[in-house]
């Protein structure tokens, strides 16, 4: 099975064909996803929420990342490994940033990082591609500043949004990112930032014409008691895992398990 490198991106853009990338944080996952044929996995932040129990992407730290980045390299053959920078790993300057992804590439053995931000950070985005690191950009709603956002909230609306939205892309594109993230952006004003990039938009809670799409995989296979509006569940893995462990309570208890099968019995 041949590895999916950056270049491959650029061809599926160009061809029309749709680019998949799912979350992953550990070793059982990333090999489950990587046979099921899923182009990108993204070791995100949101492992904070999806993993840890917090309530933000905020707390991540950059140890946690590193961990997490090196379980799911290790799990896939195929699937482009992208690594999430967490915040206050890379906004001070580019030499942070610089800093940070060489962890993730290097400890993590991750083929690219993601970071979010906008024009702002194109010196980032200009540094990390000189030097080897493939980045992939994420606008729209960034979860890492929903403090100044003011909460979780669709982005690419009111006035000189949609201009700001294609400015920083194009910006985030001429400074050497390979493709965007546009997290919860009307689907025409995604629609219109796609046409306008030369790069693959990976969208969530973006609409259909993006070039790719991309979710959180608890969400999609009902692990956690909550997920948004735009996550579709394919799978509801929380009540099987359940239904797993209640049995094996009840076999425990009444002395069913372990039996003879399952036992060294000389
Ligand atoms: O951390 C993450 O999972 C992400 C996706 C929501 C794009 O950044």
């Amino acid at each position: 099975m041949k590895k999916m490198r950056v270049h491959h991106f650029a061809e599926m853009k160009a061809r029309g064909e749709k680019i998949t990338m799912l979350t992953a944080y550990d070793f059982p996952t990333a090999a489950i996803f990587d046979a099921a044929g899923v182009d990108m996995l993204l070791v995100g932040d949101s492992l904070g929420n999806a993993m840890l129990g917090l309530p933000t992407t905020i707390p991540v730290t950059l140890d946690q990342m590193v961990t997490a980045t090196r379980a799911v390299s290790t799990g896939a053959t195929r699937a482009f490994i992208v690594g999430d920078l967490p915040f206050g790993s890379y906004e001070a300057s580019p030499a942070q940033c610089h800093a940070s992804a060489v962890r993730l590439i290097k400890e993590g053995g991750a083929s690219a990082v993601k970071f979010e931000g906008g024009a702002h950070l194109a010196e980032h985005v200009a540094l990390l591609t000189r030097s080897g690191i493939p980045v992939v950009g994420h606008l729209g709603f960034t979860p890492q500043s929903e403090n100044t956002l003011g909460g979780k909230r669709i982005q690419g609306r009111g006035d000189g949004a949609v201009e700001k939205l294609l400015a920083d892309a194009t910006s985030l594109q001429d400074a050497g990112a390979f493709a965007v993230v546009l997290e919860m952006v009307p689907a025409p004003v995604a629609a219109e930032v796609t046409a306008a990039l030369r790069i693959p938009t990976i969208g969530i809670g973006a609409g259909v014409d993006c070039d790719g799409q991309v979710l959180v995989w608890t969400d999609i296979a009902g692990l956690g008691d909550w997920s948004p509006s735009f996550a579709k569940r394919y799978a509801d893995i929380g009540a099987a895992l359940q239904r797993a462990a209640e049995e094996y309570v009840a076999e425990v208890r009444s002395a069913a398990f372990p039996d003879p099968e399952h036992s060294f019995e000389k």
